[in-house]
């Protein structure tokens, strides 16, 4: 699969966020061992802290659909932002060499490696 096909799945999935309070809207598209994606978005909560972002939302639905080995990850956003603390933890658990590819909804993209936003995990 082409970098510029997740993004796009990725993009394509941002419109399911549910981000009422931030109204700053996550889509991810994660590509597995097995050649799947999955996809997720973040979803907010009335109780701030509950949110969920959308890198974990796609890990675990991953993982629960049996998945044990991530790829690459597109994360689109509005403005390119990068992964928080907890996902990259999260996603280095299945993704050692996970390649990380952020884009912005202009569709310009940078790409790190898990070890570049994680590094001595
Ligand atoms: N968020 C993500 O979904 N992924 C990120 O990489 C950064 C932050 C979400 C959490 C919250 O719903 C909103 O973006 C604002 O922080």
């Amino acid at each position: 699969m082409k970098d510029q096909e997740l993004i796009a799945l990725a993009d394509k999935a941002r419109a399911m966020a549910y981000a009422p309070y931030s109204n700053y809207r996550v889509g991810a598209a994660l590509l597995t061992g097995s050649g799947k994606v999955y996809t997720g978005v973040n979803v907010e909560n009335a109780s701030y802290g509950l949110a969920i972002c959308a890198e974990r939302t796609a890990a675990v639905k991953a993982v629960s659909a049996g998945e044990r080995e991530f790829v690459a990850i597109a994360v689109v956003t509005d403005n390119g932002g990068s992964p928080c603390g907890a996902c990259r933890q999260v996603l280095a658990e299945f993704g050692p060499k996970l390649r990380i590819i952020l884009a912005d909804s202009a569709g310009k993209s940078r790409e790190y490696s898990m070890s570049e936003l994680l590094p001595d995990s």
